[in-house]
């Protein structure tokens, strides 16, 4: 019994926190479709001489690129992409 508590306990507790925290990739994938194909395409992000080799610099290349087009995003912006960049293409 004394298990059960602490499950639904951890459920009530820490499950919203995590969701609300959570990076929305539905979000970054939208983002991304909208700005981030004026210069390339998906194409960069798989390529066999891909230059990004860890999820912090794919991190510092989205806000580069970012900042590149003068979209002045939030971070969570930026968090939404990477992730989607992330789950779709890099997989780190
Ligand atoms: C102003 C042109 C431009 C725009 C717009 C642009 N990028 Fe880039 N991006 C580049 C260039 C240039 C490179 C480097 C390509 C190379 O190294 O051959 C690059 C490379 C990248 C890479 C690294 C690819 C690799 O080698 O792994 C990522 C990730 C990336 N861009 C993400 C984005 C995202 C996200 C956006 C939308 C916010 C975006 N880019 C919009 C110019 C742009």
């Amino acid at each position: 019994m004394k298990s059960r508590l602490q499950i639904v306990l951890f459920t009530l507790l820490f499950v919203p926190a995590a969701l609300a925290t959570a990076a929305d990739t539905a979000h970054g994938m939208t983002l991304a479709q909208q700005h981030c194909t004026a210069c390339h395409d998906n194409g960069v992000y798989t390529r066999e001489n891909r230059r990004i080799t860890t999820l912090d610099g794919l991190r510092t290349q989205v806000r580069r690129c970012e900042l590149s087009l003068g979209l002045k995003w939030f971070d969570e912006d930026i968090d939404d992409v990477t992730v989607y960049l992330n789950e779709s293409f890099y997989k780190f």
